[in-house]
């Protein structure tokens, strides 16, 4: 929750060129959307709050951003919102190569290339086969459309029982966890 607030007022690139909106209200409206389209998967939304906080942990780093993140939530939120997490970029490279004409934000596409590229065939259909292929591109869709300038997409700490809830569930017996 700290990390979250201190999203407030910074932004996924130092110098503000970047996206339109910081990384607190990103982290909400991502998070919301999700919520809206898959009520019942709160790894998923979580995921998608925290997905970008690698921005904030080393900022200027966009082609890791992702993993540093991943790394940095892995213990507290568990392996399928890390993986979630580390997939955000890998999926945006995944849409590219199969839905070539999708629209990208003007910082996405600039930084489409220093993340890789587009994927080729190979990397697409390895992507295609990871377990939570579908999940990270949803949380992909959400992220390109949670980046709305005045957009109120709620309060940072009414999400705080649903992290909560994620991390409670770390390490329980996967048929005993609840959250998602
Ligand atoms: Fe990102
Ligand atoms: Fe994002």
């Amino acid at each position: 929750m700290t990390l979250l607030h201190a999203c407030r007022g910074a932004w996924d690139t130092p110098d503000r060129s970047g996206d339109p909106v910081d990384l607190h209200d990103h982290a909400l409206q991502t998070a919301a959307l999700l919520r809206r389209s898959h009520p019942a998967d709160k790894e998923l939304q979580v995921a998608g709050l925290v997905h970008d906080l690698g921005h904030l942990l080393r900022p200027g780093d966009d082609a890791a951003h992702a993993d540093h993140a991943a790394a940095a939530v892995g213990p507290l939120l568990g392996h399928r919102v890390a993986e979630l997490v580390r997939l955000h970029v890998p999926a945006k490279r995944y849409l590219a190569a199969t839905e070539p004409g999708r629209p990208l934000s003007q910082q996405s596409a600039l930084t489409l290339r220093a993340q890789g590229g587009v994927m080729t065939h190979e990397e697409a259909a390895a992507f295609a086969a990871h377990p939570y292929a579908e999940d990270a591109v949803t949380l992909r869709q959400a992220d390109d459309a949670g980046k709305v300038v005045g957009l109120d997409a709620g309060v940072m700490e009414d999400w705080r029982p649903v992290l909560e809830l994620v991390a409670g569930a770390v390490g329980r017996p996967t048929g005993s966890r609840t959250p998602r």
